[in-house]
């Protein structure tokens, strides 16, 4: 099972991806946690360019390019032999994120940004994202003491500096997004606190997992 965590800056993907990772492993799972960008050793090199301040000042078209050889070297060399090997692979950020803030974030267009996804993931989808809304002023306000508390520099805090305005589009577009995918994305209210967000995880994730070993059941009784 692959399973993604998507939403804006502070939106408390982590914390879940983390709690759900307990719990799974509790279960006697084999389990992954992983990030985008950044989930891969080219991937660590990629998301200090694409997060850092003071870097290049990139074209929006280079972000993207950035994003998806990021994308495509994580799924290659790290999800997928991790799904292969039977693990349940998490991952903090994944395909919707290049559609929420280059495609509504950078106004950049959304048909060609689902194909250079589908090429860069080549059959790799999701079973599940959960999509942790919050309004972008308590987002920005949370990343930035996070960041704080940390001690991560300001100067890595690329996005945090976009306008309001730049959050506002991309949290409507995973709202869009969330409308045009229902049977794959979860949107859950990130204002709540993380027990009660969790508390809705849980209960999706072990609904799925209920289905899909049943659906493994059923096949294997098929072929005997
Ligand atoms: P985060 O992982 O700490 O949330 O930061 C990653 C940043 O990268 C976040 O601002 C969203 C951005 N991003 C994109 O713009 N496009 C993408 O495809 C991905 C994966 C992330």
């Amino acid at each position: 099972m692959f399973i993604t965590f998507e939403g804006i800056e502070g939106c408390g993907k982590s914390t879940q991806a983390e709690l759900l990772r307990k719990h799974l492993v509790q279960q006697g799972h084999a389990v992954l946690v992983t990030l985008e960008p950044g989930g891969s050793r080219l991937g660590a090199e990629l998301r200090r360019m694409l997060l850092s301040l003071d870097s290049i000042d990139l074209t929006r078209e280079a972000e993207l390019f950035l994003y998806l050889a990021d994308r495509a070297q994580h799924v290659q060399k790290v999800i997928r032999p991790a799904l292969q090997s039977g693990r349940i692979v998490i991952s903090d950020r994944f395909t919707h994120s290049t559609l929420a803030y280059q495609g509504y974030g950078r106004e950049m267009g959304l048909d060609i940004l689902q194909q250079m996804n589908s090429v860069d993931v080549n059959g790799i989808l999701p079973d599940l994202t959960f999509l942790l809304d919050l309004s972008p002023e308590t987002g920005l306000r949370r990343a930035l003491s996070r960041n704080m508390e940390k001690n991560i520099p300001s100067s890595e805090g690329r996005f945090e500096a976009e306008a309001l305005d730049f959050h506002t589009r991309v949290r409507q577009g995973y709202l869009e997004l969330a409308t045009l995918e229902q049977d794959r994305i979860v949107v859950l209210d990130a204002g709540a606190d993380p027990e009660t967000v969790f508390e809705e995880i849980r209960k999706k994730v072990d609904q799925a997992m209920k289905v899909d070993k049943n659906v493994l059941t059923s096949q294997s009784t098929k072929v005997k």
